[in-house]
């Protein structure tokens, strides 16, 4: 089945793939769903909606700063290295990630379509007009909890997607260019979560072969063309050494 796969993406496909927190659990990340996930200890509604934000921005603060240290001493693994790789192999390659960990850049993937966001960028509570919309900014730990907007003085908040707010409309479009493609992959995600989980769908319905890899089944295998099951930093690391 891998030598089948291979030999199709040998042929130079645009390859389209979105990622989930099971790319990143070899490098330590945990996911949000699973037996260790964080949803199990935190309560999304207390921590990454709106509301929980306006009514305690330090608490919320406090689990993304500690969430950024974390995440700072973390290093990408070979499933971030392997779509590295196939960014630059290959000519029509686009990767959609719902991971806000920034371990996709740091393994040299460019152009990273960043459907939830990115821990690492911030943006002013108020939209203040000497910021700009978002900003990356690298400090771990904040010296000050809340940390501040520097234009202003003001909250500035993490610039990840919260439950109950929409998909930027410039990453939106992106990522339905990029539902036209020859092969879509759905790589460590549990499917659950909307409109990310919708895109491997519509992409079936517009001709893409559909291959998914997750160590376990999730509602969309029985949908698609292919369900690998197992590590993705396997089986990604096995179909690229039969390239
Ligand atoms: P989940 O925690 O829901 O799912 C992680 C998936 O990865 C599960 O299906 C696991 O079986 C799978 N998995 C675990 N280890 C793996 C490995 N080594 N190789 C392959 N698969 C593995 O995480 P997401 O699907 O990413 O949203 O969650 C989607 C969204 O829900 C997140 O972006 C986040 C969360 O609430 C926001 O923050 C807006």
């Amino acid at each position: 089945m891998l030598d089948q796969l291979a030999a199709h993406l040998r042929r130079n496909p645009r390859i389209s793939v979105i990622t989930g927190a099971g790319v990143s659990a070899a490098s330590g990340v945990p996911t949000f769903r699973g037996p260790k996930g964080l949803w199990r200890n935190f309560r999304p509604e207390s921590l990454a909606t709106p509301e929980a934000f306006h009514r305690d921005p330090k608490l919320v603060w406090e689990w993304y700063n500690w969430r950024r240290q974390v995440l700072s001493e973390k290093k990408p693994n070979r499933a971030h290295e392997v779509l590295a790789k196939w960014s630059r192999r290959f000519s029509d390659f686009k990767l959609i990630t719902q991971n806000v960990d920034g371990l996709h850049e740091r393994a040299g993937t460019q152009n990273v379509i960043r459907f939830h966001g990115s821990i690492w960028e911030v943006l002013c509570l108020k939209r203040c007009e000497a910021s700009p919309s978002r900003w990356w900014d690298e400090t771990v730990p904040y010296p000050e909890i809340p940390p501040k907007c520097p234009y202003c003085g003001g909250l500035i908040r993490p610039g990840v997607v919260w439950f109950g707010e929409g998909i930027d409309q410039n990453v939106m479009r992106q990522s339905i260019e990029a539902l036209d493609c020859d092969v879509f992959f759905t790589i460590g995600t549990s499917s659950l979560v909307y409109p990310a989980a919708a895109l491997v769908h519509e992409a079936k319905a517009r001709g893409a072969y559909t291959v998914e890899i997750n160590v376990e089944a999730t509602p969309a295998s029985e949908q698609l063309d292919l369900a690998l099951q197992g590590a993705a930093e396997e089986i990604l690391d096995e179909i690229d050494r039969n390239l």
